[in-house]
This record gives structure tokens, C-alpha cells and sequence, in this order.
């Protein structure tokens, strides 16, 4: 069926946000009327990345216009940390200093302006001492966040290298990412009466804004409410980035009594808060002569910034994505989780996923070139069995893998974006064009869906129907751009027959559903989409019950279609059956609640099932660089991509365009430089680039993979927020492709690939070969 056509909950509707986005009418954060006598906070940051502060002299802060109150951590009576893991992370520096840009104090003043050019007045003294900013003086120093690196074996690796009949081996470095929100972090705090506080805060997780506001006020979780309609993108970087923002609101809230407010300039964002975590991966990889990898070993290397965060599980599914799409038989993963001086790397899109991923296809790239071998062959023939097969293959964490859809997707999309005759195209042209050269690269997917702390599985919804027929909806998922709230509508309308207008979306409210999980990990739709159909179905079933009753017909037998229920003989508008089940007073209100099934993971023995599915994408990707200048474009990308069966296709379809694009900028234009003081001189749009408009390939063609889940997820989908972001991966290969034309080495080239660096590597090739 033509996805135009689909019935709710599968239909192409536009995001419910969609016209208030455009006309600038969306309220976010920073939108929100705030009361006259409303306060605003900026924080003083650290100049040094490491030592002690000897004196902080803060007379000239205090003393400048408009300004209320400064604080420092002396003035904090609960709780000083905004950690989300272990408690290592000081809102207000306790007089140790870990990086630059870390806040030391703050101030509360009558205007934002006023609050930001005071905190530039402080004087403050430090004893420095050297920073750790590299991996190799992290790992001479031995800074860690675990005793030792976190090893995964499967079979033994080492002995099927050392008899494989090609053996590679090679280093990849990946620098981090900006998440670039368009939206910066932002917070207002409201003092209520009695102590009590309500919170906005722009947050993925505002169960965790609640719970780190009441341990900084020193009130129980029910005396703080937190509330967010929606974020201007949050990407993972409102995970736990905005805990600073809400904390200290709500601590000076309660310090002065009046509403205080911050958001964070965009230098400060990008000097203040975490970013994606930069991996470098070592390989060596052996192959059989038929290009069927015998066995890996990988170190994964990471600067985890200051805190940990959550850098142990990105850490984890960077190792838990090291085979992709591929069974590998033998098979060691090392990760070293490196503590370092600079902000403490967070949560992004792909949550080390596309760390991981991105090293296996180097390997798969790098031994392609070394046999021989077409670079979409060598992976076909490593991709783990098809569900029909039945080979019962694992992953080297022990998940049998039930329904490998590569095989099948791939042969499509050699077909839709022609890649035979253009991969002749490409090389004809390179043979013939000395400066502009061409490149071809494919990629595919296999993303494990579910969070890896199996307990954050589980989600909560209210639901209300009024006796107009209208439905009040509320789920603990937040809405990010992404287009959860749209999905999770649709799934309520088709649950009750109605028509989109019938319900309202409501804003994420820790008063509402309690104990949420940050959305995030992609699963956003599917836990809150189910716990919406479970509340709904409660309330559809009391209803049925109802009009069975009367109209002498069971239950089961009565349907809500089209905006009518029908019940034996009788037919009604839901309005009036919803009144009629009012007046002979049955509950019109529902929570419900889910639990993913079928998950067990042990992350210290790397064993288990960590995900319930995976879900499966691939690209193809051609690009032009200019090899005198390194300068380069994306000609062309086609993409496959599964969401199952598609909660709504046009959404589903933003979310991959957007995902590869993202993926294809961390890889190729955006670029995080640290000078070797450990200051970040990439913390503006001026220095720092992400793809723009012009940047989206000129012919970009993105088709749904449109099959069911196999697992029995909301009407058979599949999630789709972060999986497509390693699609852009393809570009990175085609580059790495065009690369290759120059020179008869393999160009072993890093990411991000800029012109910069894709000039020096042509450079080497050349001077080697
Ligand atoms: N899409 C938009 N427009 N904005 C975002 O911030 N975040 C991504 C992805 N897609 C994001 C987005 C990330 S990191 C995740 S985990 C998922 O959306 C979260 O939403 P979901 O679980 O509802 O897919
Ligand atoms: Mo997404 S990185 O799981 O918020």
C-alpha cells in the first residue's frame, strides 16, 4: 500500500508541532512568560584545565550592577553534584578545577546581560597543575573511570589472526561532535509555596532534573515538579547536560524566593558542556581467502572528559556495536574509558553505537583493498546469516542475531541506486581526471535497540478521556524534534477511532507519570507508544464493558471505528459513549505501564541479551573531492532503512535524512580542536561547522525498508532515532574511495575527513606510492 494511504497509526501525518515550528510560534524554554521579578544566572568558568583554585576574589562580581547574589559551592546546603552516575560531578567547583569552562561560581542578577558581564569580573588564583588531555598521557598517567580496561572475548582471536590467510592491522582516529542543538540549554525555576519547586528545564530526562533539584534543595522527589513541552533538539546532550541549569535555578530559587532563569549563550554551551566521545580504534584482522574474517582484536580508546557521566555505557555499546552487521567468529574487544581534563564527554545520537561500528567497517574497507575484493562483496559475505538460514549465529555478546533483513535490503539497494554501472562510472572518470576524483562507499546498519541498563526499559502514560469525547494524552517520553508526540497520538486516536483533533498532546510532567527514563536509545515510541496503548485499552475496555451491558453484546464485540462505537445494535458518536460510561460513573482515566520482555544482560561479563531487536539500515554513498585543495561534496546518497512497520513514514523519513546528514558531518566538516592548554577554540558556529542546507546531497533517496518487527513492539515498528545516524559512515568511505585514486596504499584516513585532512593523507599516498 502506498503510504499516503495507510489507516492511523501508520499514516504520513506531519509532526503536530509542524506549523507552530515554522512560524516561530513553538514555545520553548526561553518562551515561557516569566514573572516580573524573575532573576537570571550565568556561571563564572574556569581559565585552567587542572590544579586547585588558591584565590577566588569575587568582590567586583558582587559589587557590579544588577547583580542579587553570587554563589559558590560554601553557598550550596544540600547537595553539590549534578552527576547522573556517581556522584563525581560538583555543580560549583569544590576547589579542584578539571577543565576549562568548568563552573567555579554564580551569579543571580536582574537581567541576563547583567548576570554574564559580572561574572567576568571574578579574580581568581589558581595552582595549575599539567592537564591529561591526550590518550597517550592519560594512559601513562593511569586516569581512568574503571581499575583496567573492560574486555569482551569470544573464541580466540589471537591464534585465528596469527593462521588467517590475510592478516591487516591498522589505527583509526574519530574526533567527537558538537550536538549542536538549535536550542540551547535552558532552565527556569518557580518557587511554590511551602518550599515546593516547579522546574522547566530543556532535558531529555526530567525524572532526573527532579531528582537532582531535590537532592540540591534537600526536599523529597514529590516536592519538585518538572515540566518540558518540547526541546529545539536535545541529540543526547540533554541527557544530563541540563542538570547544571535546573540545579542551580532552583537552588538560588530557593536561596531568594524568586524565579530564577538561565540559558546558556552558545559559547558557553559549547565551552560548559559535554560533546560525543572521540574514539581511537586499533585493529588487526585476519580473513580467509575468500574474504570471510577468521577473527579481530580491537582497542577502543576513549577521553571521557572529567566526570563520568555516562561514559561507561556509551563505552559499552561501542564495544557492543564492534561487529555491526558481521558475524565474526573469534573475537577480543579492549576499551580503555580515559579520564581527562576537558568537559565530560556525554550521551549522542548512536551512544558509542557508531563508535563501534565505524571501526569494524574500517576494517571491512581496509581489507576489501588489501584482497581484492569489491567493498560491498567482502560484506555481504561476512554479514550474519539471514532468519532463513536458521545458523543460530551470535553476536560476541551471546544475542543470537533472528532476523538478519541485510541480505535482502542490500540486493535492493544495489539495484535502486544502480551501484554497479556507477562504481564503473567512478573509476572510468578517475582514470581520466587528474584533479577532481570520485568515490563510491557503502555502509550498512545493525543497531541493538534497548537501553543496556536493562532496569531503564519501562515507561508510564496517563490518559483522560473527558465526557465530550475529547482525550488528554501524557506519556514519560519527551519530544525533541524527533516526532514522538506525533507517533504516540496516532497510537491513542487508532486505539479509540478517532481523528487526530480528538486528542491533546500535553507536555512531559513529572506530576503526571513518574520514574521515566531520559528518552533516549531510540526508544522513545516504542516504550511510551505501548504504555499509551496499555492506558488507552484500560479505558476502551471499562467503556465496552459498559455499553456490552446494555446493549446485550460482549466486550470483545464492541468496536470504536471512524469516531463511532458500536455495541450489538447500537451505533454512537464516542462522545456519547464516553458520556454515557461518565454518567453511570465509571473511571474515563487511565495510567499505563510497560516493561520491555525478553531482556538479560550481565555488562561485566559482556553476556546476555541486551536488546529485544536490532534494527537494520544501509547507504550508498558517491562524493567529488578536489585533490589540490581537499575540498569535497556529496554527489549522491541512497538509502534503505527499517523502521518496521512505519509508525508514520514521513517522520520516520526526516529522522533517517536527518540521521545520515548528522552522521555524515561528524564525520567529514565538524571538527572539535583543543589547543594544548586544553582550552576548546572550536566553541562558535565561526569555528566549528556543521552541514548546512547546501551540504544535503544534491539526489538523496530514502526508502523504508516498510516490513513488520518481528517482536511483538507497538503495531509491529521499529525505532528509528538513532540507528541512520551510522549511515553516514558511507560518506566517510566514499571519500576515503576518492582518496584511494591517488595513490596505490590503502589512505588509512581518520575522521573528521575535512579538506585539511584529506589533502595531507593524498599528500602521503602520493609521496608513498
Ligand atoms: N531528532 C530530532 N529532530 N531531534 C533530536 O534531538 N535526538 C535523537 C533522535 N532523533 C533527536 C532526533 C536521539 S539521540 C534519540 S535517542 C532519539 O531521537 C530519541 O527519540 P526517540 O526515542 O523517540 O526516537
Ligand atoms: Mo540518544 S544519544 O540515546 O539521547
Amino acid at each position: 500500500m502506498s503510504i499516503a494511504h495507510k489507516p492511523l497509526p501508520h499514516k504520513p501525518l506531519p509532526h503536530d508541532a509542524a506549523a507552530l515550528h515554522v512560524t516561530g510560534a513553538a514555545r520553548y524554554v526561553d518562551d515561557i512568560p516569566t514573572p516580573a521579578n524573575t532573576l537570571h544566572i550565568a556561571f563564572g568558568l574556569s581559565e585552567i584545565a587542572a590544579g586547585t583554585i588558591s584565590v577566588m576574589d569575587l568582590s567586583a562580581v558582587r559589587a557590579a550592577r544588577g547583580v542579587v547574589a553570587v554563589m559558590t559551592a560554601d553557598d550550596l546546603p544540600f547537595a553539590n553534584d549534578v552527576s547522573p552516575s556517581v556522584h563525581d560531578e560538583p555543580l560549583l567547583s569544590d576547589g579542584s578545577v578539571h577543565y576549562i569552562g568548568q563552573p567555579l561560581f554564580a551569579v543571580i542578577a536582574t537581567s541576563h546581560l547583567a548576570a554574564r558581564k559580572a561574572a567576568r569580573l571574578a579574580k581568581v588564583r589558581y595552582e595549575a597543575v599539567a592537564p591529561i588531555l591526550t590518550i597517550e598521557e592519560a594512559l601513562a598517567a593511569g586516569s581512568r573511570f574503571e581499575e583496567g580496561p573492560r574486555i569482551y572475548t569470544k573464541g580466540d582471536a589471537t591464534s585465528a589472526i596469527n593462521t588467517a590467510a590475510h592478516v591487516i592491522d591498522g589505527t583509526l582516529d574519530m574526533g567527537g561532535q558538537e550536538h549542536f542543538y538549535l536550542e540551547g540549554q535552558a532552565a527556569l525555576a518557580l518557587p511554590q509555596e511551602g518550599g515546593d519547586m516547579v522546574v522547566h528545564s530543556s532535558t531529555q530526562h526530567p525524572t532526573e532534573i527532579q531528582h537532582k533539584v531535590a537532592e540540591a534543595i534537600g526536599a523529597p522527589m514529590h516536592a519538585v515538579r518538572v515540566e518540558i513541552r518540547r526541546m529545539g533538539g536535545g541529540f543526547g546532550g540533554k541527557e544530563s547536560q541540563g542538570n547544571a541549569l535546573a540545579v542551580i535555578c532552583a537552588v538560588a530559587a530557593r536561596a531568594t524566593g524568586r524565579p530564577c532563569k538561565m540559558r546558556y549563550d552558545r559559547d558557553d554551551d559549547m565551552t560548559i558542556t559535554g560533546k560525543r566521545h572521540d574514539f581511537r580504534i586499533t585493529y588487526r584482522a585476519g580473513f580467509d581467502a575468500d574474504g570471510r574474517i577468521s577473527g579481530i582484536e580491537f582497542g577502543q580508546y576513549t577521553r571521557c572528559g572529567w566526570a563520568q557521566d555516562l561514559s561507561l555505557p556509551v563505552a559499552d555499546r561501542a564495544m557492543l556495536h564492534a561487529d555491526n552487521a558481521y558475524f565474526i567468529p573469534n573475537i577480543r574487544i579492549e576499551s580503555h574509558r580515559l579520564r581527562t581534563n576537558m568537559q565530560s564527554a556525554t550521551a549522542y545520537r548512536g551512544f558509542g553505537g557508531p563508535q563501534g561500528v565505524f571501526g569494524i567497517e574500517r576494517v571491512m574497507d581496509h581489507g576489501a583493498h588489501v584482497i581484492g575484493l569489491d567493498p560491498i562483496e567482502i560484506r555481504r559475505r561476512n554479514y550474519y546469516a539471514p532468519a532463513a538460514a536458521k545458523a543460530e549465529q551470535t553476536t560476541p555478546y551471546g544475542q543470537v542475531v533472528e532476523d538478519c533483513i541485510l541480505h535482502e535490503m542490500t540486493e535492493a539497494l544495489l539495484k535502486t541506486s544502480d551501484y554497479a554501472a556507477r562504481r564503473d562510472a567512478v573509476a572510468k572518470w578517475n582514470a581520466s581526471h587528474p584533479t577532481i576524483k570520485r568515490g563510491i562507499g557503502f555502509s550498512p546498519v545493525k543497531f541493538g535497540i534497548s537501553f543496556t541498563l536493562t532496569h531503564l526499559n519501562q515507561a508510564g502514560a496517563l490518559v483522560h478521556v473527558y465526557q465530550d469525547g475529547s482525550v488528554h494524552l501524557n506519556h514519560g517520553g519527551t519530544e525533541m524534534g524527533q516526532g514522538l508526540f506525533q507517533k504516540v497520538a496516532q497510537v491513542a486516536a487508532a486505539r479509540f477511532g478517532l481523528q487526530m483533533d480528538a486528542i491533546k498532546i500535553t507536555a512531559t510532567d513529572t506530576g503526571k507519570v513518574p520514574n521515566t527514563s531520559a528518552t533516549a536509545a531510540s526508544s522513545g515510541s516504542d516504550l511510551n507508544g505501548m504504555a499509551v496503548k496499555i492506558a488507552c485499552d484500560t479505558i476502551r475496555g471499562r467503556i465496552s464493558t459498559h455499553l456490552a451491558a446494555r446493549h446485550d453484546c460482549t466486550p470483545q464485540e464492541v468496536t470504536f471505528v471512524d469516531g463511532m462505537v458500536t455495541a450489538g445494535r447500537a451505533a454512537m458518536p464516542f462522545a456519547a459513549a464516553a458520556k454515557s460510561a461518565y454518567e453511570a460513573r465509571i473511571s474515563l482515566s487511565a495510567t499505563g505501564f510497560y516493561a520491555t520482555p525478553k531482556l538479560a544482560w550481565d555488562r561485566i561479563k559482556g553476556q546476555g541479551r541486551p536488546f529485544f531487536y536490532f534494527a537494520y539500515g544501509a547507504a550508498v554513498t558517491e562524493v567529488a573531492i578536489d585533490t589540490l585543495t581537499g575540498e569535497n561534496r556529496i554527489l549522491r546518497a541512497d538509502i534503505v532503512h527499517d523502521a518496521g512497520e512505519s509508525l508514520n513514514p514521513a517522520l520516520d523519513i526526516g529522522q533517517i535524512e536527518g540521521g545520515y546528514v548528522q552522521g555524515a558531518g561528524w564525520l567529514t566538516c565538524e571538527e572539535l580542536v583543543w589547543d594544548d592548554k586544553g582550552a576548546l577554540k572550536t566553541h562558535a558556529p565561526s569555528t566549528y561547522k556543521i552541514p548546512a542546507v547546501s551540504d544535503r546531497p544534491d539526489v538523496f533517496n530514502v526508502a523504508l525498508w516498510d516490513a513488520p518487527n518481528r517482536e511483538e513492539t507497538i503495531y509491529r515498528s521499529k525505532a528509528v532515532g538513532e540507528p541512520p545516524f551510522m549511515l553516514g559512515i558511507s560518506a566517510f568511505l566514499a571519500l576515503s574511495d576518492a582518496v584511494a585514486a591517488c595513490g596505490d596504499a590503502y589512505p588509512a584516513l581518520d575522521a573528521p575527513a575535512t579538506p585539511e585532512r584529506i589533502w595531507a593523507t593524498i599528500e602521503r599516498l602520493r609521496d608513498e606510492g
